[in-house]
């Protein structure tokens, strides 16, 4: 085993399982990009500052840029038994420019170094998840701009409550996922300061220039305390959360697709791409990604709770449980990135079957509510049409029919105000386009609103 960086106080090397056990390189590897952009505006700062020479800032920079390039095709790879990806690259790095890759480590700490690669990795990826959220909210657009007037029942309690239209449906997650983008951004540039200048925990004696090393990551700004600085990791907390609230509205728009494309509800067909089938079964057609989707989502709330519970009882500054951090962190983000493209696959590809939408729709009486507000423009107050209503769907109900299919002598037995007129104001069509304020399913407004954002 090659002999630790902070071995100077110590007599005995570690003990082989304690090396294993405590090595977070199997998973912090994935940061070397950042590890290295973060060393390179350190060390660049540090020879401006006259700290270090320019030489060796230059050997430093071409050293890590040629690490980097061999990571990338594969020439180095990570088998290694260094504690972490930022002892591995500062040992392959002296490796390969000796002293001057000695130096790179002036005036930082690995406590500021790995808070700040989290932070730049987390924006990193957060391009990536909106650029994928971005694609969502395309399809549904698309989905819903041709789906104006379809009409769909509307639920409360999973019952049939009143009409709508596909689209105004849609809209709904189109909302829910623009709130998701802006709290992931928001998130993300929350997290975008340098920690970096906050050493272990006290700060440094070194005169160093902290905001050139942030402006150089293109970063917005520096962290205002160096206890803060290396011990908290909210950033993360914070974004794990938003990915939270994301996957529950991507869970319950999958729970409605698992639904809709069931036999008894038939409003979706999964293009085959995008379902499975059943080992035993013949005629199984199964919506394995919402489910995943689903179940995926309950596996990201167990990261923000572990990211929760990890940190609630940890002194300040730096310990090594939050080392963990990462794990969580990273679990989340793949997590996400892995569920949208099959989501919105899934999505983009499946039939909707208009038909049974509307035959559901004008099969649940959703236009009770549209028939008693009939009876108040004549006159009666909404308690009594209200009842009036509520006895014309029992009646229905007893003689299996529906309220628009009843001749106007029955339902002037119900209420004498009834007239001619009744039957167009309780058609789906009218009580869809009458309610076309802000927010309403008429198509008009419905298509505002898309054609808005
Ligand atoms: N691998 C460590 C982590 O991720 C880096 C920081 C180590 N700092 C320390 N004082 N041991 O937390």
């Amino acid at each position: 085993m090659a002999k630790k960086m902070w071995a100077g106080r110590f007599e005995k090397a570690t003990d082989k399982d304690v090396n294993d056990y405590n090595s977070s390189l199997r998973f912090d590897c994935r940061m070397y990009r950042q590890d290295i952009r973060g060393s390179i505006a350190h060390s660049a700062m540090l020879a401006s500052r006259g700290i270090i020479s320019q030489k060796d800032a230059d050997d430093i920079r071409t050293g890590l840029l040629s690490i980097e390039a061999d990571i990338e095709s594969g020439k180095l790879t990570f088998d290694s038994d260094a504690e972490d990806i930022h002892m591995f690259i500062e040992e392959e790095l002296t490796n390969r420019i000796g002293d001057a890759g000695k130096r790179l480590h002036t005036g930082r700490s690995r406590n500021d170094q790995v808070a700040l690669d989290q932070r730049l990795y987390l924006i990193d990826e957060s391009k990536e998840i909106v650029e994928g959220l971005d694609k969502l909210i395309l399809t549904l657009k698309e989905m819903a701009l041709s789906n104006l007037t379809t009409f769909m029942p509307g639920y409360t309690h999973l019952q049939r409550a009143q009409p709508i239209t596909y689209a105004h449906y849609l809209s709904a997650y189109i909302e829910m996922f623009r709130r998701d983008k802006a709290r992931l951004e928001q998130a993300a540039s929350r997290a975008d300061i340098s920690p970096l200048g906050s050493g272990a925990l006290a700060g440094t004696t070194y005169d160093l220039d902290r905001e050139a090393v942030a402006s150089s990551l293109n970063m917005g700004g520096v962290t205002l305390n160096s206890l803060d600085g290396v011990a908290d990791r909210d950033f993360a907390i914070e974004f794990v959360s938003a990915i939270s609230i994301f996957m529950t509205h991507l869970s319950r728009m999958s729970e409605e697709i698992i639904l809709y494309s069931s036999q008894e509800f038939k409003f979706y067909e999964l293009d085959d791409a995008y379902s499975t089938g059943s080992s035993m079964m013949p005629q199984k057609k199964n919506p394995d990604v919402a489910e995943l989707t689903r179940g995926k989502t309950g596996r990201v709330y167990g990261d923000l709770v572990a990211l929760l519970v990890m940190m609630k009882g940890l002194p300040l500054t730096y310990n090594k449980d939050m080392q963990e951090v990462q794990e969580a962190l990273f679990d989340a983000i793949d997590t996400i990135k892995g569920v949208l493209p099959s989501f919105t696959g899934m999505m983009s590809t499946m039939t909707i079957r208009k038909d049974k939408m509307e035959s559901a729709a004008l099969e649940g009486f959703t236009n009770a509510t549209d028939l008693a507000d009939y009876l108040v423009k004549k006159g009666l107050p909404f308690r009594e049409t209200h009842a009036i209503s509520g006895k014309l769907v029992h009646y229905c109900i007893e003689n299996n029919t529906s309220l628009e299919k009843l001749p106007l002598e029955t339902l002037k037995e119900f209420s004498p105000a009834f007239e001619d007129d009744v039957f167009d104001a309780i058609s789906l069509k009218t009580c869809v386009e009458g309610r076309s304020l802000i927010g309403g399913p008429a198509p008009e407004t419905v298509k505002r609103y898309l054609e808005s954002i």
